[in-house]
């Protein structure tokens, strides 16, 4: 099974790596990890938005956030509660189910579903009304000392958007203690390889299509500038 994660220096994680990496951010990043409403055990429960639907406007629709969390992380939710009830993953927290099942070919399906279920929930907090532009003080210093610049962070995370070939995510992460600009693919997410994830965004064509079309490079542009939740990011960054 082939693995890979790519971010700024392109480097691809072996199968190895992974699996280090994923026993390694249960041990390192699970117990103090600042964890999305909704990691509580089985059943897993769709946690609430932290905003109304609307409040996202006009850089994300109500329309958009109507089908991206009622029907897709709903949906993921629903799936996952149907494909543990009954085995041992039921009573695990939803983390735990992640972690243990990454990597493992024959739990793909539960792993894609827990992993999007985990992704959502991390990626609504990272987001708020009102956010976005310069990052607070002490971030912003580490994005400066790791990108060289707020501007230069910027464009390298509009461009790890943009270049995730099909569905994914791209993160700002850290990684061995530095901040690394992660994209991954479908459901993976940094936690399971080893890093500690501090701010997503969704670059599936859900997240983005009924309001942005083709343009997923503007969508990326018009979250960081108006949405993005720095404050989410300290706290993760400090955990
Ligand atoms: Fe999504």
């Amino acid at each position: 099974m082939h693995k890979q994660v790519s971010n700024v220096d392109a480097h691809e994680v072996t199968r190895r790596e992974f699996l280090i990496g994923a026993g390694a951010a249960v041990a390192a990043v699970g117990a103090t990890l600042i964890l999305p409403r909704g990691a509580a055990a089985a059943p897993i429960a769709l946690p609430p938005l932290p905003w109304a639907d609307g409040a996202l406007a006009p850089y994300v629709s109500a329309h958009t956030i109507g089908f991206h969390y009622g029907k897709h992380h709903k949906g993921y939710v629903d799936n996952l509660n149907k494909l543990i009830a009954g085995t041992d993953l039921a009573d695990l927290p939803l983390e735990k189910i992640m972690t243990t099942t990454a990597g493992s070919a024959d739990k793909q399906t539960i792993f894609n579903n827990a992993a999007q279920v985990w992704n959502h929930t991390f990626y609504w907090e990272s987001l708020k009304p009102k956010g976005g532009g310069a990052p607070p003080k002490d971030l912003g210093a580490k994005i400066d000392q790791a990108f060289g610049g707020y501007d230069t962070f910027k464009k390298a995370f509009i461009d790890a958007s943009l270049t995730q070939f099909g569905s994914g995510w791209a993160w700002l992460a850290v990684k061995d203690g530095a901040l690394r600009i992660v994209k991954t693919p479908n459901a993976e997410n940094p936690l399971t390889q080893g890093m500690k994830p501090l701010l997503t965004i969704d670059v599936w064509e859900h997240a983005y299509y009924l309001d942005y079309q083709n343009k997923r490079g503007d969508y990326a542009a018009a979250l960081l500038d108006h949405l993005v939740n720095w404050e989410f990011a300290a706290a993760n960054l400090a955990a």
